[in-house]
């Protein structure tokens, strides 16, 4: 469900007409729905009431402080990768003792800064990283909570890229080695041992996966237990999927109904780390046709925005719904392609072929200056946009209701060269 709605043929956001927003902010620019955001929460949240758990949102999905202060005010915690998501979750006032630090090259003074903020917890990625955090523990004169992040070795159906838990992937302890790690762990003075971590992978449709590495954790638990070894908090990580098209991904009734019966046989508190669900439909990015171009074999709508605005088409294949924010009132026809229509590649700008936002997409006869809409962009959208071709990265808008305000400016180019030197002395 999402707060993007065409009424009379135009879209709005909430009560605000997004051309009305294009007029005064210009192309592209991300737009943010703070109902939807909010519904998303409340509505994870509700799920797993009757049952001790946190919700620690994935900055890295959707980092904007805005968006970020509006689910900190909701309650939820975070899970950062860096200092730098450390710092935007500690500024917008989520408590530390909610903020979860993943990722598998966490530097040494990311952990100071972790160790000085009292962070609930280190998801530990491996033995070195589990010797350094101890090091560290020790000059800064404090104990690192952990879990160690645990690569189930499970399948878990989704595009290659975003699989995280597959026996080959780069991240977590291996799942023999698991409780060898924690036995290490127990040997260190400044480690605390708090909990067990897994994730395995994003965009995931079925919650057989994540059921299956979940029973795995659990019987690794009671191996545990079985040692001496007490895990308080079990963190099932992220990765449920949404509809970008016509993926039926598990309702979020289901996804708690078949996790939560396990965490609790284990005994432990549930950590939850999502990301895309909460924010994906609630973003678009609108963006305006510059040309239409055809080729003998093909037509191509030459767009505002590419690949270093949303990299997710090219560079996982992705695929995101793309409408003019204005729809023509024709119906559709049942009989293949309508003759109002074209099919075309919707590419950006950027000097790659790779560059483009749909391939061989059908979409409503469109000319130089309509606009479009490209639907749930809102994670892993601008937070993974970039300045490659010397772009400048768009604007974020955020509409509440029948108001809506710049969240993060569009670059100018002062902000482009602002850290370049023309020479060297
Ligand atoms: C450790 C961890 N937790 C949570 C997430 C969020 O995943 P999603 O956005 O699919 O919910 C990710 C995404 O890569 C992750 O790596």
């Amino acid at each position: 469900m999402h707060d993007f709605n065409y009424i009379d043929g135009q879209l709005y956001c909430e009560k605000v007409k997004v051309k009305d927003i294009s007029r005064q902010v210009r192309t592209p620019f991300y737009l943010y729905s703070y109902q939807t955001l909010v519904n998303h929460y409340r509505n994870f949240e509700k799920v797993l009431s009757g049952s001790e758990h946190l919700i620690c949102y994935a900055y890295k999905a959707n980092s904007n402080l805005a968006l970020c202060k509006i689910l900190a005010e909701e309650g939820s915690g975070a899970d950062v990768v860096s200092g730098g998501e450390l710092r935007k979750a500690l500024q917008v006032g989520v408590p530390p003792w909610k903020i979860v630090f993943n990722g598998n090259g966490k530097t040494a003074e990311e952990m100071e800064l972790a160790l000085q903020s009292h962070i609930l917890m280190f998801n530990v990625d491996s033995k070195p990283e589990l010797l350094l955090l101890n090091q560290m523990a020790e000059r800064t004169g404090n104990k690192a909570r952990i879990a160690l992040r645990v690569n189930p070795d499970i399948d878990p159906q989704t595009h290659p890229h975003i699989a995280t838990g597959l026996k080959e992937s780069k991240f977590g302890f291996e799942f023999s080695q698991v409780i060898e790690g924690y036995k290490l762990a127990q040997t260190l003075r400044n480690i605390e041992i708090s909990g067990i971590h897994m994730h395995i992978g994003s965009q995931i449709t079925k919650v057989e996966p994540f059921v299956e590495a979940l029973r795995k954790i659990a019987n690794l638990a009671a191996e545990l237990g079985s040692l001496g070894i007490k895990i308080e908090y079990v963190n099932v990580g992220g990765g449920l999927g949404i509809t970008y098209s016509d993926e039926k991904p598990p309702t979020l009734t289901d996804y708690a109904q078949s996790l939560i019966p396990i965490i609790k046989e284990i005994g432990a508190k549930g950590i939850f780390e999502p990301g895309r669900v909460l924010v994906g439909n609630a973003g678009i990015l609108a963006t305006k046709v510059l040309y239409v171009k055809e080729t003998q074999n093909k037509k191509f709508v030459i767009v505002d925005a590419g690949m270093g605005d949303l990299f997710r088409p090219a560079f996982y294949a992705a695929y995101h719904e793309i409408k003019p924010l204005q729809q023509s009132i024709e119906k559709p026809s049942t009989t293949g392609y309508r003759s109002s229509t074209i099919v075309a590649d919707i590419v950006g700008p950027i000097c790659e072929s790779g560059d483009f936002l749909a391939k061989d997409r059908e979409i409503p006869q469109v000319k130089r200056e309509d606009l479009l809409a490209v639907f749930s962009a809102g994670a892993y959208g601008f937070s993974m946009s970039s300045n490659y071709n010397s772009r400048l990265r768009p604007a974020e808008v955020l509409v509440k209701g029948d108001r809506f305000q710049v969240v993060r400016e569009r670059e100018t180019y002062e902000d482009l060269v602002r850290r370049e030197k023309e020479q060297i002395n």
